[in-house]
């Protein structure tokens, strides 16, 4: 397996992951009532997998590796996606301050969920597309062939500070049921 094969299965999983955020936006646009514990567990998806594993997994590994490759890797299409991850990460702290909160969501409460939510799974949509039709070619085409085990297993290593990957798959396996049959 190539490293970027790993890094596309993640995308599929944050898609997903979207997938059954957009169906709680698109709840609270109507005014219905949004489950606080549903979106802990998609928030703690988007910290635990997507924040601490797979941003990490691009951004201290594979940037690393290309920069050693003689890639440019302050280029401005590297920047961006840093810059970009930082975005996510701020808007999922902002989602998690509306799971956490313990009083009933005023209509602001709701309105902010509903912007930010958006601003998120916006800013993710075009992220993964643009590394699919950029970085990701970039990275088969010049990760060294010698190098691949290499990276394949400081992927492993990071796989351990993240919430586990089957508990993961069946978190948002359960949330895909709910939300979206
Ligand atoms: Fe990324
Ligand atoms: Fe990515």
């Amino acid at each position: 397996m190539h490293p970027v094969d790993v890094l596309q299965q993640e995308h599929d999983f944050i898609e997903r992951l979207c997938a059954v955020l957009s169906k709680l936006v698109e709840a609270a646009r109507r005014k219905e009532p949004v489950s606080r514990e549903a979106l802990e567990r998609i928030i703690a998806l988007f910290r635990e997998r997507v924040d601490l594993v797979h941003h990490e997994k691009e951004e201290t590994v594979l940037f690393d590796e290309l920069g050693r490759a003689g890639v440019n890797w302050t280029s401005d299409a590297m920047t961006r996606i840093r810059t970009e991850h930082q975005q996510e990460r701020y808007l999922i702290r902002s989602l998690r301050h509306s799971a956490l909160q313990q009083e009933e969501w005023t209509e602001s409460d709701r309105q902010s969920f509903v912007s930010i939510g958006a601003e998120l799974l916006e800013l993710q949509h075009r992220h993964l597309e643009q590394e699919q039709a950029h970085l990701f070619p970039l990275a088969r085409d010049r990760l060294p062939a010698g190098r691949v085990d290499a990276v394949l297993l400081d992927f492993e290593k990071l796989e351990r500070q993240g919430m586990d990957c089957a508990v993961a798959a069946s978190t948002l396996e359960a949330l895909e049921r709910q939300y979206l049959s």
